[in-house]
């Protein structure tokens, strides 16, 4: 199928076998990320193709009814709306010293978007969840091959579970609509899981199955990948960890990076967010984090979507000025210099910096 993301202007194409597309800073400066503007992150080169009138969702395992879902089925139930923030585990990934393993995303692999679906607690509760359930699995439809230390995995389906407690969070939508529109193929058509404050692995496109499961689940997108390796340059396999929530993070959205900014005052902007817990506090530096200052946190606090914040500044003399922004959660999590460094370079919630100039500021240089 024709990828929807081509020749998008304000996505970066970082690869075209799979696609994968992150979106520039300055582009992602609204709430709600615009679709053309929404990163997308496939593991495998064919994008599903799927006909509504075959697709089914199936729901079984450890289910007192299994059930057989059509489309129309699915529509018909009671849905909801919400706007949720997806992060891809990977991005910020190409910032990370020593350099780690995967794909290069900057900082772009981030959006917000307003999701309309049904309450997978509405499809679980309806299946009837058996005693002795302790994860839930979600098959995507799309299959292919991944790689790892020179040994080829050919047929993969993606698949990734959720423990069972994390399952029956209320957020979790089972979603067709992004923005008002039916779900592009790109991100998921024609029904996803979105899981809100984790990161973006979790919340399974093209789903076609729900297997509720007596065992943890096992494999490679589970075991494999998103799996944090912590000790330094060299892989310890004892010191596995799997990537779960979503680390407190920051980001400016204006000015951009190299912007000369007229004399005056202007407003430094951005998002915060965090899937531990609500952002509570957002500091803006504009010396390289020598000195520091509170922005106005706008709009409610919501643990499943960004917070926009807003910094006015005015240069107190011409110059070079680097910004940085830093947020802190309601679990008193607050972003440092640096984030632990792992073998395939997830989560990197590190602070971000952009440098600017004032008009003047190249006399005397
Ligand atoms: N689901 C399936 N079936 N296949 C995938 O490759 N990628 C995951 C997740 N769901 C993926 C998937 C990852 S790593 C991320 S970050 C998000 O989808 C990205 O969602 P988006 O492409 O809609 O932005």
């Amino acid at each position: 199928m024709e990828s929807t993301a081509a020749g998008q202007p304000h996505l970066v194409r970082i690869s075209e076998a799979p696609i994968v597309r992150e979106s520039r800073l300055a582009a992602l400066d609204s709430f709600i990320t615009p679709v053309d503007r929404f990163f997308v992150r496939n593991h495998f080169a064919d994008v599903p193709e799927v006909d509504i009138n075959d697709w089914r969702l199936r729901v079984d395992g450890e289910v007192s009814v299994p059930l057989e879902l059509d489309f129309e089925r699915i529509m018909a139930m009671n849905s909801r709306e919400s706007v949720v923030t997806l992060e891809c585990a990977g991005n910020s990934r190409s910032h990370m010293r020593p350099p780690a393993e995967g794909i290069s995303f900057s900082h772009g692999a981030v959006s917000a978007a307003k999701w309309r679906g049904v309450p997978l607690l509405a499809i679980l509760d309806a299946a009837g969840v058996k005693d002795g359930a302790v994860e839930v699995a979600f098959h995507g439809s799309d299959v292919g091959e991944e790689e790892e230390e020179g040994e080829v995995f050919e047929d993969l389906p993606y698949v990734r579970s959720l423990p069972l407690n994390a399952a029956l969070s209320p957020d979790n939508l089972l979603a067709y609509e992004m923005n008002g529109a039916p779900l592009t193929p790109d991100h998921g058509f024609p029904l996803r899981l979105v899981a809100p404050r984790w990161y973006g692995m979790a919340s399974v496109k093209w789903l076609k199955r729900i297997q509720v499961l007596d065992r943890p689940y096992d494999g490679f997108f589970q075991n494999r990948r998103y799996v944090f390796i912590n000790e330094g340059p060299e892989k310890d396999i004892a010191r596995r960890e799997p990537v779960t929530t979503i680390k407190v993070k920051s980001n400016i959205t204006t000015p951009r990076h190299g912007e000369i900014i007229p004399p005056g005052p202007i407003v430094i902007r951005g998002f915060a967010w965090s899937g531990n817990g609500e952002v509570t506090r957002v500091e803006v530096s504009d010396d390289a984090g020598e000195t520091w200052g509170d922005a106005e946190l706008k709009g409610e606090a919501d643990v499943n979507c960004w917070r926009r914040w807003e910094f006015p500044w005015t240069a107190k003399e011409p110059g070079h000025f680097i910004f940085m922004s830093r947020a802190t959660d309601s679990t008193g999590a607050r972003q440092e210099r640096e984030s632990p460094w792992n073998f395939r370079g997830y989560a990197n919630n590190a602070i971000q910096s952009l440098a600017v100039e004032t008009p003047g500021s190249r006399a005397g240089a």
